[in-house]
């Protein structure tokens, strides 16, 4: 018989749901038949959240959606509760929820810096850290904290964003070595994905065909990535066949990073 991955009676909750890569995810996590408590900074009758909705029944899943902004513990536990009220139970937390904040060192004011670590760093930990006796009752909880290639290599202009997204590495080490066994955590680090805000980027060049095409000759696998993809990792991760993954955060990048330079002068 094929291998499969079930996570069949597993509560998980995936922040950031709305769009990209946490809505790739959402979507992958049901397919494996998980329940899905989703959250997003968007009203919960907003497009996007009943998109998130639909493409979550579409995929014959479990879901619900709580309108949030992680950077607010109050309404980070609001969320939490939410979810236990409805399934009494979290097995899998997907801390996805973040943005990009490219400033660059020199012109980054002490708001923005605050802004982004507020929210793709120490939102990460607070939720982690709320969500953390529910994971830990079941004996074999899983966190998965979504990072960016950015935590290993940058370029001028992506700080402070990068500071968080290496930061994310060492906190995923100290969870993880301070929660054991009941509770494993794990990073993942994506590169360039498929995404609404990517696809807005290329749209910003005069010629975004040609933009995308060069974007994905940089990377050895000739293409940038999709939100399914990186979803079928968590599923991966946070299933039985992952027990091993736990203190790394894993590159998924297709090989952009193995290149010594990706341009040439
Ligand atoms: N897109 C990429 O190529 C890429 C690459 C590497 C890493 N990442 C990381 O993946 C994650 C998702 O990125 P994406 O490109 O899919 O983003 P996106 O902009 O498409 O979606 C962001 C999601 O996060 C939610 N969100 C934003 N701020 C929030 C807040 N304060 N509270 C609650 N929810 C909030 C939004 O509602 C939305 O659902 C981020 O952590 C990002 O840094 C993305």
């Amino acid at each position: 018989m094929a291998l499969q991955i079930s996570l069949s009676g597993k509560v998980v909750l995936v922040s950031g749901v709305t769009s990209g890569i946490g809505k790739g995810i959402a979507v992958m996590m049901g397919r494996a038949e998980a329940k899905v408590a989703g959250c997003g900074l968007e009203p919960a009758d907003s497009p996007a959240a009943l998109a998130f909705l639909s493409a979550m029944q579409a995929a014959g899943a479990a879901a619900m959606y709580t309108q949030t902004d992680v950077t607010d513990a109050a309404q980070q536990e609001l969320w939490v509760d939410a979810a236990l009220a409805a399934w009494s139970r979290i097995d899998i937390l997907v801390s996805n929820a973040g943005a990009n904040f490219f400033e660059g060192a020199t012109n980054c004011t002490e708001p923005v810096w605050q802004q982004n670590m507020e929210l793709n760093l120490s939102a990460h930990w607070r939720l982690c850290r709320l969500c953390r006796p529910y994971l830990a009752a079941n004996g074999a909880g899983v966190i998965i904290i979504i990072s960016s290639n950015q935590a290993y290599a940058t370029m001028p202009g992506c700080f402070p964003y990068n500071v968080t997204k290496t930061a994310l590495t060492g906190l995923v080490r100290a969870l993880a070595i301070e929660w054991a066994p009941a509770v494993r955590v794990v990073g993942l680090a994506p590169g360039f994905i498929d995404t609404p805000g990517n696809q807005q980027w290329f749209a910003s060049f005069n010629d975004p065909a040609e933009e995308r095409a060069r974007t994905e000759a940089l990377h050895p696998v000739k293409r940038i990535g999709t939100a399914e993809e990186a979803g079928a990792w968590c599923v991966f991760l946070a299933g039985e066949y992952g027990g091993f993954a736990s203190g790394t955060t894993y590159l998924l990048d297709g090989g952009r990073s193995a290149l010594l330079q990706d341009e040439h002068p």
